[in-house]
């Protein structure tokens, strides 16, 4: 099938590259010109573990190719994969203006039948829009509208889309059905479940999951709470609670809060589509409440692990992107952290493996490193803030002989306190007994 992909982002780019490994040939389109020329010249712009390998490949066996010429792609294929941001608006709902942007210019260029399928999260209704705008541009030619939310993640990306635990199509009718099915042909006979909806039911799968991981997390990030309030241990917990098998043992890993380009965002979003229609949906704006909280909680950490005051302090911060493998600094809960502690007058020093040009574009007065031992160089407590795995390995020695004070914050419990305690440091974790 010709596909094109609107939108070379995370989810555009490993989307062009996963549907051409499935054998399709596939134009990957981007506004921006810096992007494409990257991708043209064999560079991946964004860091996303295996990606080189899968675009190269099918880069080399004629299978994908890039462009900026948004009306030949459209021209030229049968699908076409909407993957353009949609990023939150100040009030919190999603800013679907690339979406309808994009949809515009399907409408102005249409020279056939198209599929016009969303990749891109988008609140529920937003298929309809997009038949509206097509069928009201006076195209002569049918566009069928689907819904195809994405569901990887960040970091195990290719792995997530190649094998999926499902494909959510939504649609209305069975020819556009039958021809996703020869898309993702691959997968299909991979037996991976196929979830056949509405466009609605699909719109809001996506959202509904989202919610749902984020409820876990701020759960488990308020158990850790109780557990320090009462003097339990969040992993034991956790542990005990996820061997349910009702319940399972993901996002049960108390932390800062969660962060991404997604789970902020999307509950946000589907907040407010229950409050346009007159509903409140009551457990997501706690979840966001509590994610609120939870990371402000974290700047109180830092200060009081150094006696309540960290004015004319250094800090030193391991890990600033969302997560372990990734480069995004959306909504990471590193940016509260760090702007509470300059607010109250303390220096960053910081480091991330992948994430620090990124970072270099949201943080003022920080100081950047090259490793996690220049990180630690005369720092008054060093935060471990993303799980990367080289800190889950550091030379403890070393560090402690580089801090200026022995103090660890550690808000992703890498470390056990006991050893951490036999180690000399003064260790804080997040929802465990630490001891110092
Ligand atoms: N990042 C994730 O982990 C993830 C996972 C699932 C779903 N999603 C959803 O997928 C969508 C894309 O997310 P992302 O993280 O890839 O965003 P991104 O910002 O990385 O990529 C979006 C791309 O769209 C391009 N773009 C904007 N307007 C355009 C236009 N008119 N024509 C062509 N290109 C245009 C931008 O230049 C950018 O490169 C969002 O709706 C997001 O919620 C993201």
């Amino acid at each position: 099938m010709d596909i094109a992909v609107i939108g070379t982002g995370y989810v555009g780019l490993v989307t062009g590259a996963g549907l051409a490994d499935f054998g399709n040939d596939v134009i990957c389109v981007d506004v921006d010109e810096k992007k494409i020329t990257a991708l043209k010249e064999g560079n991946i712009p964004i860091y996303e573990p295996g990606l080189d390998k899968i675009v190269n490949r099918n880069v080399n066996e004629g299978r994908l190719q890039f462009s900026t010429d948004l009306r030949e792609a459209i021209r030229s294929s049968r699908a076409i994969f909407i993957a353009v941001g949609t990023p939150p608006k100040p009030d919190g709902s999603a800013d679907l203006r690339y979406v309808e942007e994009v949809a515009r210019t399907i409408a102005q260029h249409m020279n056939g039948p198209k599929l016009v399928i969303t990749k891109s999260t988008v609140p529920i209704g937003t298929g309809r829009m997009i038949e509206k705008i097509l069928s009201e541009s006076g195209n002569e030619f049918h566009a069928s509208v689907l819904s195809n939310p994405e569901f990887l993640r960040e970091g195990s990306a290719i792995e997530d889309f190649m094998k999926p635990d499902r494909v959510v199509i939504g649609a209305s009718d069975k020819e556009s059905i039958a021809l996703m099915k020869e898309i993702y042909a691959p997968l299909h006979s991979l037996e991976i479940p196929f979830v056949v909806t509405n466009v609605e039911s699909a719109e809001l799968i996506k959202y509904a999951s989202n919610g749902f991981l984020a409820t876990k997390i701020s759960f488990i990030n308020e158990i850790a709470v109780l557990c320090e309030l009462i003097g339990g241990d969040v992993q034991d917990v956790a542990r005990g609670v996820g061997l349910d098998s009702r319940i399972g043992p993901k996002f049960l890993q108390a932390g800062p809060g969660f962060g991404g380009s997604c789970f902020p965002k999307d509950t946000s979003a589907v907040a407010g589509i229950a409050r346009r229609y007159g509903y409140e949906f009551q457990i997501i704006e706690a979840v966001l409440r509590v994610n609120d909280n939870i990371k402000q909680r974290m700047v109180g950490k830092v200060t009081k692990a150094l006696c309540g005051n960290v004015q004319g302090k250094t800090i030193g911060i391991l890990g600033l992107a969302f997560k372990p493998e990734t480069d995004d600094m959306r909504d990471s809960p590193t940016i509260p952290l760090i702007h509470g502690l300059q607010k109250q007058g303390a220096t960053i020093r910081a480091y991330d493996p992948q994430a620090m040009d990124n970072a270099g574009k949201i943080f003022k007065n920080v100081t950047f490193c090259r490793d996690a031992y220049e990180t630690a160089e005369g720092v008054d407590a060093l935060v471990i803030a993303t799980e990367w795995n080289e800190f889950r390995a550091l030379k403890l020695e070393r560090i402690r002989g580089l801090l200026k004070q022995p103090v660890i914050v550690d808000l992703r419990n890498v470390y056990d306190p006991q050893r951490m305690k036999s180690e000399g440091f003064t260790y804080v974790s997040v929802g465990r007994r630490d001891r110092a």
